[in-house]
């Protein structure tokens, strides 16, 4: 039996843009998603145990067929057996062990769909269980790189490598098409505000995807967001956090006009503005979820928890470490 963890990421700056070659940077937080796997004669059972901060709970005891009977949309749960799935099948591939049966188990901090990486992190942790359990030690670029083929399997051929690098190597990184590297970042006072809900990521890329092919403005929304990630990383490495959050108030703004914000998004990250937050932003694909803002008083926490439609809000450290065994 092996447990291995992975973290859930915020976007600092250029998530829907990074699917069309502009550049990203996510950043590792500390909420982690945990997953053991363990040999079995054949087939695969998964059990899931608490999928969110409190909005709701799966326990799901399946071959991956079945569907747990939980008040969360069925797209969303189709998705979070689908990444199992197909991770478990990465993991038989690596390990050249195609029929291995297993019984795996997920305990995740990280909400589900929420823009806050679950998917990833665990894919991630889920192939480094699974190919330990086999017997197999994968280099973290290595477990990206299959983690970012689950994504893109489950999402339709719409996914990027931001969210599964930044969580295979975790801390601050930046991901331009195929090219992933670590990045320098100072300790960044995050703040999280999470309404309860969630985005579907497929429907959501889609959307951007017509609007930029219909309209030439669209494609330079999706440019000039390219442009506030290069100016962002400059400013990131001097370490200016007011620059950074005027930064991240324009790349919401941006991403506001593709569409994929939220009446409860726009409402959490103008009330981390208006407590004084630096700046504040949705994370992730949007449509319902989580925002970041940077504040390091006590003040945008505070204003977010009398925020209508904002159902959690907690302090997120940057999470210097990526994948890990917990236990084997
Ligand atoms: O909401 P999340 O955590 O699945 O992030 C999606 C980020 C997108 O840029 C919209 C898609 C992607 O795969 O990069």
């Amino acid at each position: 039996m092996v447990t291995s963890s992975a973290p859930g990421k915020v976007y600092l700056f250029g998530e829907h843009a990074v699917v069309y070659g502009e550049p990203a940077v996510p950043c590792a937080i500390e909420l982690r998603a945990q997953v053991t796997a363990q040999r079995r004669d054949e087939g695969l059972r998964v059990h899931a145990g608490d999928l969110s901060l409190s909005g709701f709970t799966v326990k799901y005891d399946g071959d991956g067929t079945e569907r747990p009977d939980i008040d969360v949309p069925d797209s969303l749960v189709d998705a979070a057996m689908g990444y199992i799935n197909e991770s478990v099948e990465q993991a038989r591939d690596a390990a050249g062990i195609p029929e291995a049966g297993f019984d795996v188990t997920i305990d995740s901090e990280i909400p589900l769909g929420a823009g806050i990486g679950s998917s990833a992190a665990v894919a991630v942790a889920a192939i480094d269980a699974a190919t330990r359990e086999l017997g197999v030690e994968l280099p973290p670029e290595e477990l990206a790189d299959r983690a970012y083929r689950v994504e893109h399997t489950v999402q339709d051929g719409q996914a990027s490598r931001a969210d599964t690098f930044c969580s295979a190597m975790g801390g601050a990184v930046r991901v331009e098409g195929n090219d992933c590297r670590g990045i320098e970042a100072p300790d960044l006072p995050f703040v999280i505000g999470y309404d309860g809900g969630a985005g579907d990521t497929g429907a959501l890329v889609a959307g951007v995807r017509e609007l930029r092919d219909e309209y030439g403005f669209a494609a330079d929304t999706v440019g000039a967001i390219g442009d506030v990630v290069r100016t962002g990383e400059r400013v990131l490495a001097d370490g200016d956090i007011e620059t950074l959050g005027n930064l991240m108030n324009f790349n919401h703004g941006l991403l506001s006009a593709l569409g994929v914000s939220s009446r409860s998004l726009d409402a959490m990250v103008w009330a981390a503005r208006d407590a004084g937050a630096y700046g504040a932003k949705l994370t992730g694909a949007g449509g319902g979820g989580c925002i970041v803002a940077l504040d390091e008083s006590h003040e945008t926490e505070t204003a977010l928890e009398y925020t209508p439609g904002c159902q959690d809000t907690f302090r997120a450290e940057l999470d210097t470490e990526g994948v890990r065994v917990e236990e084997q």
